[in-house]
């Protein structure tokens, strides 16, 4: 079995933290920076990544998600928050970020820019959050595996009421809205209820559809 594969067998939505453990920094910083070199639609990385290091904040969110115990007692919680809206600036920033790094111009790009502001500017801004959304979950699945390279537990949870969140933390003054939060840190050695049962995944046959 590959290195990957037995590391995706290990890690599972932890349900229980010892909070005495803290995941040493360049660890958090690698599974960040996974995240930032993951894939976005268009490249536009339409949203961020808030680790939430203030232990009052995260109190104040636990009883906002289910009450569940991993909001506080993981060493690290991060926010995935996505754009609430795709504006021309917003679009604009990261096609001139690309000329710039690349110091080129180039009119097939120049062109996709149009094609993407007169597509998505117009559009409300509900439809534009949930595209950028989807943008978040791909980069909640990159950290789910580079938590799990790391030998890091994670709980990907979206059970949390995420107007709350945005208002504790005031997520609507940065133009961003919760999509899905990502507690990271070192499993209990007792009292997870799921750490001793078996990872249950449909069969290849039924999940996979082969077309010949
Ligand atoms: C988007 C998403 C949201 C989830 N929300 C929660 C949650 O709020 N609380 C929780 O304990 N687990 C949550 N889970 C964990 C899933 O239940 C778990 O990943 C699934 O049952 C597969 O099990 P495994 O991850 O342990 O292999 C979530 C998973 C995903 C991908």
């Amino acid at each position: 079995m590959s290195d990957l594969l037995s590391k995706l067998r290990w890690r599972y939505a932890t349900k229980k933290f010892d909070s005495a453990k803290a995941v040493p920094q360049e660890k958090v910083e690698r599974i960040l920076e996974a995240i930032r070199l993951t894939a976005t639609s268009s490249g536009l990385q339409p949203y961020e990544v808030i680790v939430v290091n203030n232990p009052e904040l995260r109190a104040q969110i636990q009883p906002h998600a289910w009450n569940q115990a991993q909001i506080t007692e993981a060493s690290h919680l991060l926010v995935f928050a996505a754009w609430d809206n795709y504006t021309a600036e917003r679009i604009n920033m990261m096609f001139d970020l690309v000329n710039e790094e690349r110091g080129v111009r180039n009119e097939g790009w120049e062109n996709y820019r149009q094609q993407l502001l007169n597509t998505y500017v117009p559009r409300d801004a509900e439809t534009n959050y949930q595209h950028a959304a989807r943008q978040a979950y791909i980069g909640l699945g990159t950290a789910l595996i580079a938590a799990a390279e790391e030998e890091v537990d994670a709980t990907p949870m979206e059970g949390f009421d995420p107007a709350k969140v945005d208002e504790i933390l005031k997520l609507h003054e940065r133009g961003l809205r919760s999509v899905v939060i990502l507690p990271l840190g070192y499993r209990a050695a007792e009292g997870d209820w799921l750490v001793s049962l078996k990872k249950v995944r449909r069969s290849r046959e039924d999940f996979v559809i082969e077309m010949k």
